[in-house]
């Protein structure tokens, strides 16, 4: 029987750049998205996040969709730049003022706000220096961090430092196409070890703020499938892939140590970035983990003749190869793979048994269905998808998986990185023209699970 338990949180996931839009308000300094985004080339249509979905003006109506829809829990992030605009210690009062507004308006809706302190836009100023490549940035994240502790961790219990460093880290600076768009292994590496290092230094900076705060970070997750007759080379690949994407940043703070193929593969390039002390360091007390998962991925066997690193292209980028896995794709061309979640969940239970509380920070498909003449948003395929993975946390939680909380990504349809406003992700339709929110079918199937499971508590998701 498919059961949640009594205290589940249920919630909606966003990023502020991807929503807030507003952003040369209210001394707004400039992030690593603003100017990328600016630059031809970077992001599907030159579009941007100059106005998004105006969040930052309509937070009372999201807040109001996000009752209607009846979920507990809200994760957003903060916009570093919004308060400190040069990435220094000079702050910017009216952006604090602005998530004082939002938190106050969660609570009296009495949603529970999770925040992560870095969604991806670093402020510009920072990234002049060297960004995540540059170790200074470790320290001046975990000043920020502190400070948006000391400021809202009155009404804030759940927090997460950094979300998806895996991406942060080789797709900003190894194929470069997210912010900051820079292409060079050795910055990727060292922003791979910055961010496991800022996630560790922040976090004690968070708690020395606040004792009582809970943290956990954010991570992307997949399963790396290949065949069973798998040749070594693959084997080897997917096992590399695995620690890259999987075990680095976990590893890290449970350990203080990074997976053993790594060490050996990065080598010297890996070596003179570690500074005496770091290992220790790394290693920090952390309440949750978050995992953001979307699909499983697949490695099949190359042909013969070729090898791996020709037919995949080199680590840590080898092709998702398509037709080897059941479809449907999503629009993002991502297979939808809902037993994947479960089997995910409970090697997390298995690898990291010291984890007693999981979060799923984001799950969610991007489909491009919009309001019909009705206004009605059919969007069965996305009602399918949740449903399905809601089905799989419940089977995870059921072999002893600790799931506490599973967030929808995403309340609306948002500004997707360098895919533009083309990829919907939303379980509410956002109309980019007049910024008018509509409720897919989805929000609304989603609305009946969660009334169902957290009314009568425990009952079964149908
Ligand atoms: C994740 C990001 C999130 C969103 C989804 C679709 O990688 O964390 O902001 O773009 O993908």
């Amino acid at each position: 029987m498919n059961s949640f338990p009594a205290d589940f949180n249920w919630g909606v996931a966003t990023s502020s750049y991807q929503i807030e839009g507003a952003a040369q308000l209210d001394g707004r300094g400039a992030s690593i998205w603003d100017t990328f985004c600016n630059t031809p080339g970077k992001v599907v249509n030159g579009e941007n996040g100059d106005v998004a979905c105006d969040h930052y003006h309509r937070y009372p109506e999201d807040v109001a969709l996000m009752k209607q829809i009846g979920v507990n829990s809200y994760r957003f992030s903060l916009a570093w730049p919004r308060m400190f605009p040069n990435g220094d210690q000079q702050r910017e009062e009216r952006g604090f003022a602005f998530y004082d507004r939002l938190i106050d308006e969660l609570l009296a809706a009495e949603i529970e706000p999770m925040a992560t302190v870095y969604h991806w836009d670093l402020p510009q100023a920072l990234e002049d220096k060297g960004g995540w490549a540059n170790r200074d940035t470790v320290f001046r994240f975990a000043e920020y961090a502190a400070a948006t502790v000391e400021r809202f961790g009155d009404r804030i219990t759940n927090w997460l430092t950094i979300n998806e460093p895996w991406c942060v880290s080789w797709l900003g600076y190894m194929s470069g196409v997210h912010a900051p768009g820079v292409r060079n292994v050795d910055s990727a590496l060292a922003a791979a070890h910055h961010t496991a290092l800022a996630h560790a230094h922040a976090s004690r900076a968070m708690k020395a703020v606040n004792p009582s705060i809970r943290t956990g970070i954010a991570v992307n997750m997949t399963n790396y499938r290949i065949a069973e007759d798998a040749t070594e080379e693959v084997r080897e690949l997917a096992d590399l892939m695995d620690a890259q994407l999987n075990r680095w940043w976990l590893d890290a703070f449970t350990t203080g140590n990074y997976p053993e193929n790594l060490v050996k593969f990065h080598g010297e390039r890996l070596q003179k970035l570690m500074m005496p002390g770091d290992s220790e360091a790394l290693k920090v007390e952390t309440d949750f983990i978050g995992i953001n998962y979307y699909s499983d991925s697949f490695l099949t066997n190359p042909d013969d003749e070729s090898h791996p690193a020709e037919k995949y292209g080199p680590f840590p980028f080898p092709q998702r190869e398509k037709g080897n896995p059941p479809a449907p794709y999503t629009d993002m061309g991502w297979p939808v793979t809902p037993e994947g979640l479960k089997d995910l969940l409970l090697r997390v239970k298995r690898d990291w048994p010291e984890t007693e509380d999981i979060a799923i920070t984001e799950n969610g498909a991007a489909y491009d269905e919009v309001p019909d003449e009705n206004g009605e948003v059919k969007d069965d395929r996305r009602v399918e998808y949740l449903t399905a993975h809601i089905q799989s946390v419940a089977a995870a939680i059921e072999a002893g998986a600790p799931v506490k909380s599973y967030f929808a990504w995403s309340l609306m349809d948002n500004f997707e990185w360098a895919e533009g406003y083309a990829k919907r992700f939303g379980i509410v339709h956002v109309n980019f023209d007049t910024l008018e929110r509509t409720l897919k079918n989805s929000a609304l199937a989603y609305r009946e699970i969660v009334a169902k499971n957290s009314v009568s508590r425990g009952v079964v998701v149908s």
